[in-house]
Order: structure tokens, then sequence, then C-alpha cells
């Protein structure tokens, strides 16, 4: 076994003081982890006092016009001209620009009234969710520890935590016998796990199925978990929010779980990964957040380690990428651009809702609920899932992803409202041939 730098000890202390839960949840990376005091402590001295000149950092300045400005080639300049240069090409902070890490935690406020009078950690930038989630595995996950996770899933959990990470994953079934969220399943399935720490993961709306929970069961999960907690279990509940603010239905919950997780119990961690993704419509931007329900003096040891592990993978996320979303954060004419898109995608939710579920397909499939995000999932009655995709995209090029035997997903959101009938009806004509 490696020994650990003197840092890394320094900062498992200050966790262990600060909060004894997060410590206990550490995977064996997470407490071996520490950001070196090397070139980007030097670099923030130097870029603190070299009155006269700074060569610390690995760029290049062009003083040919006697600003020493960043580098850079003109021709990829003239697609973003009214960004600043260093704004565009500099390396960003390791945990992401301050200012957007401010103004996603005021969006954040704004969108969950549970979070007000709460006490949440400044959003910390990744490279996309993804990057999110392996950060977490990496921070939280050893080979052996148990994941609780539904069955029916975004596939690639099972990639990060399970493939990447040998975590032990137990599922409970998604749907309970009247086709709402399954509380009770996930309660059994974090009663009969009999370790001492527990990582859960769960999704909002939902993929694949666009499921969203009501008030009253979430109040039933947080219930479930405090439950669990009380019996000396340290839980680490990561709540993917990618999907959050597409709820377009009226009984169901318009706010993230975590509000109503942080600080439930003490050893209770809540964090919330999400991102501009998807509620930015900026999928190939890459900018996504973690936010921990944790105070500043348990933030500062782990944001430490986090550093340590995204200066070890990433080096940290786009510039370009954080500055675009947060300039339109902050542009005249955002709130209305995303209402706009909003209401797009609800309007086609809304429309599918009726196609899907019409009299004539019922005898082909049921429609699993669905009131929020991108997708819409149906459940074969007869013919296998795979089978019926490769026919509707051989015979009648339309492309939807089948999920195990039964289940077809179909992403509305890459739907116009007016196609809608017709993708359905074409999906019936392939299920009916067999
Ligand atoms: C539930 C869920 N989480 C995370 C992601 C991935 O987000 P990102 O592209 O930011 O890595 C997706 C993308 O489809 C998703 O559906």
């Amino acid at each position: 076994m490696q020994a650990l730098n003197p840092l890394a000890i320094e900062l498992n202390e200050e966790l262990l003081d600060a909060a004894p839960s997060v410590f206990a949840l550490l995977s064996e990376l997470g407490k071996r982890i520490y950001l070196p005091k090397g070139i980007l402590s030097q670099t923030a001295e130097a870029n603190r006092q070299a009155f006269q000149f700074n060569a610390t950092r690995a760029i290049a300045l062009d003083f040919s016009d006697g600003t020493g400005d960043m580098m850079h080639l003109p021709v990829s300049r003239k697609l973003v001209p009214e960004l600043t240069p260093e704004s565009t090409y500099g390396y960003a902070p390791v945990l992401g620009q301050q200012a957007l890490r401010e103004v996603w935690g005021t969006h954040l406020l704004q969108e969950n009234p549970s979070l007000h009078q709460k006490t949440f950690s400044l959003p910390i930038v990744t490279s996309g969710m993804t990057h999110g989630l392996s950060l977490l595995s990496e921070l939280f996950l050893d080979s052996g520890d148990t994941l609780i996770l539904a069955d029916q899933i975004w596939g690639n959990y099972r990639l990060i935590f399970q493939t990447k990470a040998g975590a032990d994953i137990q599922t409970y079934p998604f749907f309970n016998a009247s086709n709402g969220f399954n509380t009770r399943g996930f309660h059994q399935t974090l009663a009969n796990a009999t370790d001492e720490k527990l990582c859960v993961l769960l999704n909002f709306p939902h993929n694949p199925t666009g499921y969203a929970v009501t008030r009253t069961e979430a109040q039933q999960m947080v219930d479930a978990i405090v439950a669990r907690a009380e019996t000396g279990c340290r839980i680490l509940v990561m709540i993917d929010d990618a999907y959050a603010g597409l709820w377009y239905d009226d009984t169901v919950m318009h706010e993230s779980l975590f509000g109503l997780l942080v600080g439930c119990h003490p050893d209770v961690v809540p964090v919330k990964i999400d991102g501009a993704t998807k509620e930015e419509y900026a999928w190939g931007l890459r900018v996504a957040f973690l936010t921990f329900g944790l105070d500043a003096t348990a933030m500062q040891p782990l944001e430490q380690k986090l550093s340590g592990l995204i200066r070890a993978n990433t080096s940290g996320a786009s510039q370009v990428s954080q500055t675009l979303i947060l300039k339109a954060m902050q542009a005249q004419g955002y709130a209305e651009q995303r209402q706009r898109n909003y209401e797009t995608l609800k309007a086609r939710a809304l429309k599918v809702k009726a196609v899907a579920s019409d009299e004539r397909y019922k005898r082909y499939w049921d429609v699993y609920p669905s009131h929020a995000g991108y997708f819409v999932c149906l459940r074969l009655k007869s013919g296998n899932a795979e089978t019926v995709r490769q026919r509707l995209l051989a015979e009648h090029g339309i492309g939807i992803i089948a999920l195990g035997e039964t289940a077809l997903r179909v992403a509305y959101s890459c739907l116009d409202e007016s196609d809608i009938e017709r993708v359905f009806a074409e999906i019936a004509r392939v299920v009916e041939k067999g």
C-alpha cells in the first residue's frame, strides 16, 4: 500500500474533523488524493506578485501589438470575435470559473425552493456530467462497494460505476404495480444492504422513461434514506439532475430531490450532478456541475481533493465553453429563449403522451408514465424490442433505442411535433407485422 503524502494526511484530518461522514465515505483513492503545491500554487503566487515578468504559466503570450495577450490563431478567433482571447484560450481554474460557479449557485437557488435557508456548496465545474459522475466514483467508491440503482437507468452508470470502479450494484424495480415510483422497493433495497457505507444514485426526470416523482414519493425516498442512516450507515446520495427544469406535468415535483436531502441527516451526504448539457441546450460544450450539501469547512478539504482528481484527469473544463455558458446566462433575452425551448419540448411531450397512449395502440404496447425530460418509453406486449428497432430502421428509416427485450425508448426531443403521429404509426406497423 502506497504511503499517504503528508498533504493528503492533512486533508484527511481536516475532513475527519469537519465532516466525519464524508471522510468515512472516501474511497482509498479519495483518501490518497491531494492537490500538490507545485506549478499551480507557484503560478498563483506569481500572478499576485510578479510585477516585472511572469514566466510561470505553460501558455504563450503575444507582444506584437504591445498587449501581451494570449497568443492565438486569428482563424479560430474570428469565429468567436466578441470573446476576449483570455476567456477563449486561457486555462480555466481547476474547479471552474468563479463567476460561472456563482451564477450556477444562484440558478440552483432560483429553481429549488427547498434549498432556501439550507447550506450547500459553490458548484464545481466538470467537463460534462459524465465527468462529474466519474469524479464521484473515484472519490467515494472502491471495488466491492455497494451502489443502489433502479433497474431502469441511463446505461453509462454501469460503465462508470461497475465496469470502471468495480462497484457491487444492487437494483430495485423502478416501477411499482400501480406504475408509480417503487418507493417500497427502494426502501427495502436500502434496508437489505448490510454495509456501513452505501452509495445511492437517483435520476429524475428519468432516463429512459421520462418519469418524475411526486412530492409525496420524494419525501418517502428521503424518509427511507434517513431511516437507513439512523441505523448507523453513512450514505452518499448522488442526484443526477440532467433534465432538471424540463417538467411538463403539474402533478409531479418541479424541483430537485437535492433540496429535500440537504441537511436531512448528518450521515447523509447529498451531491447534485447537473449541467449546462441539457438545461442550457449545450450538449457538446461539456460544462456541468457538482454541488454538495455541505458547509464551507467540509468543502475546503473536499475541494482540494477534487482539484487533485481533476488535475490528474482533464486538468479542468474548457475555458471557451464555460465563457459561452456564463455569458449566455447573463445575456438579455436568456430567460425568454430558454422558455421558448421549454415550451417547444412541452408541446412535443403532450403530443407524444396523447398519441402513444391512443386506444388503437393499446394492443401493441403500454406506455411507461412520462412527465418530463426528453423521452417516452414503450413496453411491447409482443415481439422483441431489438427486432422492432432494426426493422424500423431498415424498412422505415426511423431510429429509436431498444432496451432489453421489451422496451423501446423514443427521444421525442428530436422529433418535430408534426411528425410525432407518423413515427408512432410506423412503430405500430412494424410491431403488428411481428
Ligand atoms: C441521466 C443522464 N445523466 C447524464 C447524462 C450525460 O451528461 P453529459 O453529456 O453532460 O456527460 C445523460 C445524457 O444522456 C443522461 O441522460
